[in-house]
């Protein structure tokens, strides 16, 4: 099937691999170490990673993360006090983690530990707000009918929860932690935050 062959997780596709690829595009080649802050399963790590590159995944859980044969790759640690000395990372990712913890810190913590000038990404969800959010729910579950149907959906091992707070709190909570970020709704009941740390 046309559609489905030219997304690269047709066969692992749920609504976070969905926008992998967007993720990665946002990644500079030039960026030689990344971080990916809740990294569940390892998936992003694997998506980004290239020569050259580093990208450590972190996450609370030791039972999900993948068998690391360099023993460098995975660290288990929280993302509200991570383990790296200030200004260590060229990006870091945080990928539908915010609403499990104490977002205001872990961002804190994530923008800490990137070199100035690079790019703090996350992606996340909230919950419907009100007849604000209705444009977007509309949306949401056309496209999701409309993409779904051609991928083959992938229920990963991770942790789930439910939204912390609204579609408005969650875009509140990252301008409050990373003033002048840029907030974007994504189709399919998800938001990108891009920040980039001046110094
Ligand atoms: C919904 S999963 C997302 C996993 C992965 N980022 C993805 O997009 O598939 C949330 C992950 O956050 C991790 N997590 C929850 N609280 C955490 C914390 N305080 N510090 C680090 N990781 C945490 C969970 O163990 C889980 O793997």
């Amino acid at each position: 099937m046309k559609g489905r062959r030219s997304h690269p997780f047709a066969d692992r596709w749920n609504h976070n691999t969905h926008y992998l690829p967007l993720l990665a595009s946002h990644i500079p080649p030039r960026v030689d170490s990344v971080l990916d802050v809740g990294c569940g399963d390892g998936t992003l790590r694997r998506a980004v990673g290239s020569v050259g590159r580093r990208v450590v995944g972190v996450d609370l859980d030791a039972s999900v993360l993948p068998v690391d044969s360099s023993g460098v790759g995975y660290v288990v640690a929280s993302a509200e006090d991570l383990p790296f000395a200030d200004r260590t990372f060229g990006v870091v990712t945080m990928t539908m983690v915010l609403h499990h913890l104490e977002a205001e810190r872990a961002l804190a913590e994530a923008a800490r530990v990137l070199v100035p000038g690079s790019v703090l990404l996350v992606l996340g969800y909230g919950r419907y707000g009100g007849w604000r959010d209705a444009p977007y729910e509309v949306r949401d579950v056309v496209t999701h009918r409309l993409v779904s149907r051609r991928m083959r959906l992938w229920d990963p091992p991770t942790a789930k929860a439910a939204p912390s707070g609204t579609w408005s709190e969650a875009r509140a909570t990252a301008r409050d932690a990373l003033p002048g970020c840029s907030y974007r709704r994504l189709a399919m009941w998800r938001y990108l935050v891009e920040w980039t740390k001046r110094c």
